[in-house]
């Protein structure tokens, strides 16, 4: 299998061929996730949520950014990894954006950044491509602007909202922007703005017409405790199956049969 690469994805799109982006946070998952063939891999900064405990995505760190971005390279040899630019992170201003992306790149051993935003962050868009850094945009639900949206809640419902997100979309696409997530928008919408843009799409809650799909390793994987939004398909109950592992093994220690003679050294 080829090395997926952000020429190869807009070809995907122009083939229409539909790209699969899972978030990794991990050595492991990394690996297992690339030997299935994911397109790319997202270290995103739901880390916070989903690995450190944090209550949303806004307390993420460039240091944390940076070290599970490590983690998740050294675990793909086909992917694409991109890897989140966390809160305050781009939006103090160009030379920190610059820097911090530069950061992920070097340190971090990512092929690619993801910023949050439209035509508010146009220009820092433009400067992180401006120096070579392949970027990721993201728009609709923008989890990094909860305190103004006031909620994780569908973006783009009202005409006003809708004709917004379709000026964000060509205001990331204008600034050089390779690919564009859409989260949590009408199917329609994202359809709309599938067709109006050139760089792909990648929906998460945004229906079917977006010219690909991204989740959340954990909530996939259905390791998530509580979250459960509608857009989400848990293809297995891992937490249930670990924790009958785990219980089995306390139970085997506490009666005694475990370890065997076969794990036992004479
Ligand atoms: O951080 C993240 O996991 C994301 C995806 C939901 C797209 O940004």
């Amino acid at each position: 299998m080829d090395k997926v690469t952000i020429l190869s994805l807009r070809q995907m799109k122009e083939e229409k061929k539909k790209i699969t982006m899972l978030t990794a946070y991990d050595f492991p998952t990394s690996q297992i996730l690339d030997q299935c063939n994911v397109d790319i891999l997202l270290v995103g900064d739901s880390v916070g949520n989903t690995m450190l405990g944090y209550e949303n995505t806004l307390p993420v760190t460039m240091n944390e950014m940076v070290h599970h971005t490590k983690a998740v390279v050294k675990g793909r040899k086909r992917a694409l990894v991109v890897a989140d630019m966390p809160f305050m992170s781009y939006q103090v201003s160009i030379e920190e954006a610059k820097r911090n992306a530069g950061r992920l790149i070097k340190e971090g051993g990512a092929e690619a950044v993801k910023v949050e935003g439209g035509e508010n962050i146009e220009m820092v868009i433009r400067a992180i491509c401006e120096i070579d850094i392949p970027v990721m945009g993201h728009i609709g639900l923008t989890p990094q602007s909860i305190h103004r949206m006031g909620g994780y809640h569908l973006q783009g419902k009202e005409e006003k909202q809708r004709e917004k997100l379709l000026a964000d979309a060509l205001a990331v696409e204008r600034a050089g922007a390779f690919a564009l997530v859409l989260e949590v928008i009408p199917a329609s919408l994202a359809q709309e703005i599938t067709r109006l843009i050139k760089i792909p799409t990648i929906g998460i809650g945004a229906g079917i017409h977006c010219d690909g799909q991204v989740l959340v390793i954990n909530d996939l994987l259905g390791i998530s405790a509580e979250f459960r939004p509608k857009f989400v398909k848990r293809y297995v109950n891992l937490r249930e199956i670990i924790s009958q592992a785990v219980k089995e093994f306390i139970s085997e220690v506490k009666e005694g049969k475990f370890p065997e003679e076969k794990h036992s050294f004479t």
